[in-house]
């Protein structure tokens, strides 16, 4: 693996949690790596497993998804149904032969910006010992 490997990733947030405690992260400036590409979502519960495969088909190395601790989710049972949802997106990448490192899931509150930038650090160094997805070079 090149040691100039920069992964991409991208990042469903939920708008209410994760998604600002990227923004308090980048007003407080602290630094975390540039390799995440945000895309926000109303809630984590409106992802589909379907569009994390289709992030790593189209060549994500790694993909992040976060969203409100339980009890704080602004539809209530959103991020109940990311859990779930998650763990079936678990099997399925262990069917596809993709390593599970490469998505993660965290909880992370609007007022938790240390955690977002040391969580980011964490999964942009996981990612780079894990190397180039495979299924990249197969698209
Ligand atoms: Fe944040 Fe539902 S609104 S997880």
């Amino acid at each position: 693996m090149s040691e100039n490997f920069e992964p991409k990733i991208i990042g469903f947030m939920c708008k209410w949690c994760t998604y600002a405690a990227a923004d308090l992260a980048g007003v407080s400036r602290l630094q975390y790596p540039s390799n995440i590409v945000p895309i926000r979502l109303m809630c984590s519960g409106g992802l589909e497993p379907s569009y994390v495969i289709k992030a790593l088909k189209e060549g994500a190395d790694g993909v992040f998804i976060g969203g409100c601790h339980f009890g704080d989710c602004h539809y209530q049972t959103g991020n109940y149904h990311t859990n779930k949802r998650f763990a079936i997106l678990q099997k399925l990448l262990e069917e596809m032969g993709i390593d599970k490192r490469r998505v993660r899931l965290e909880w992370i509150s609007a007022a938790e910006g240390i955690k977002f930038a040391r969580t980011i650090k964490e999964f942009v160094e996981e990612i780079k010992k894990l190397g180039p997805n495979p299924l990249k070079k197969e698209a």
